[in-house]
């Protein structure tokens, strides 16, 4: 680690400088249903009917009450995306109401026509999710076929000679069977002058079993050499040398969130800024958190819920620490903003 510095406490000093106002993102997972099997993912169970997806109507919907709230961005994720046969018209509502649009993707799914709608709609980054180059690894962790993923990864990339705005990043989950991957994941997304973002795997409200977390989080000695990897990463990100997208704070935190099995941040912004819905259109305050309230049934208003007694009741356990704790990259990684106000706003 770095000496003469807490990492952790760094950190949660950077974590109070947010914005207050509107939330800033909606993380919405417009489906549950995927074509993989990754080990520290349940949503592959989810039974394979299209027909239980979120319709788009009720998508257009809540984007309207996501606008209505003042909401910027939308992260739409799942789940695997492009399994919709509707994408196209989902991401036309979300870009004729004037979001920010980023998607995130197991990759295996897009093909050249996405790459033009992509185009065509501006969209802002597409994250194709990634854990190993090594055919082996990607198959034991993620149940894909690992050139079925670099195939997506480099036509994206390749795309961004006609679309420079796109930004692509690849998403690695780290654990324990992927610690000596990280390090050539950055280079091959420097290769491809894109970027790399890792997160930590984590089990709160996953519903996971016992020997899945067994197989996939680190032991002591894998910490320990992930302490070194983690060294490697922040020395190169520092010098320019790779394209790492977390913020130093965040990847330093990595060993401690795993040899302590969470993570409390001073002040978590999320219940503020991150609008958090999932595939089955649940609210939720947070990825780690139960859900508030189902927005599935047409009289659900999902402002109202936003401003409602239940929301500004969790917003006071969070911030008096009662929360399952995690390192999230989406809520934890926050662009720094220089609004100190959250510290003393009624929650
Ligand atoms: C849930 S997936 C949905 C989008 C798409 N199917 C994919 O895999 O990119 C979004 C991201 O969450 C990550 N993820 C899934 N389960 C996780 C877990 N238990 N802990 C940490 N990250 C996880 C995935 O690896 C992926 O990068
Ligand atoms: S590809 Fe994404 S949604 Fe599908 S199982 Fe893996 S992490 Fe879960
Ligand atoms: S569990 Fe939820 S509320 Fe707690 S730190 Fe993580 S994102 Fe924030």
């Amino acid at each position: 680690m770095t000496a003469g510095r807490d990492p952790a406490k760094s950190f949660t000093t950077f974590l109070d400088d947010v914005p207050s106002g509107p939330p800033v993102t909606a993380y919405m997972n417009i489906i549950r249903r995927c074509n993989a099997r990754c080990q520290y993912c349940t949503d592959w169970t989810a039974p394979r009917n299209p027909h239980l997806d979120p319709s788009r109507d009720r998508l257009r919907t809540i984007f309207t009450e996501l606008k209505r709230l003042g909401v910027r961005d939308v992260v739409l994720s799942g789940g695997e995306p492009f399994l919709r046969r509707d994408l196209d018209g989902v991401l036309r509502d979300a870009h004729q109401l004037g979001f920010g649009i980023r998607i995130i993707s197991n990759g295996t799914l897009i093909r050249p026509g996405h790459i033009e709608l992509i185009r065509e709609l501006g969209i802002d980054r597409v994250g194709v999710s990634i854990d190993s180059l090594s055919a082996e690894r990607m198959k034991a962790i993620r149940g894909l076929r690992v050139h079925q993923v670099t195939r997506a990864i480099e036509t994206l990339a390749e795309a961004r000679t006609r679309h420079p705005s796109l930004r692509v990043s690849i998403y690695v989950t780290v654990n324990r069977l992927n610690i000596e991957d990280l390090v050539p994941l950055a280079e091959y997304a420097k290769g491809l002058r894109i970027d790399v973002q890792y997160q930590p795997v984590h089990f709160a409200e996953t519903g996971l079993e016992e020997h899945i977390l067994t197989e996939l989080w680190p032991d002591e000695r894998d910490i320990e050499r992930l302490g070194e990897v983690v060294e490697e990463l922040l020395l190169r990100k520092r010098t320019g040398d790779l394209p790492i997208n977390n913020r130093p704070e965040f990847l330093a935190t990595i060993p401690a969130f795993f040899r302590n099995r969470t993570f409390h941040p001073e002040r978590c912004t999320v219940a503020y800024t991150d609008v958090v819905i999932d595939g089955e259109l649940n609210l939720k305050p947070c990825w780690s958190m139960p859900p508030v309230k189902n927005l599935a049934a047409p009289d659900t208003d999902l402002v109202e819920l936003w401003h409602s007694g239940e929301m500004r009741e969790i917003r006071r356990d969070i911030r008096e620490h009662r929360c399952p704790g995690c390192l999230y990259v989406c809520h934890l990684n926050k662009p720094h903003v220089p609004l100190p106000e959250l510290r003393h706003q009624a929650p």
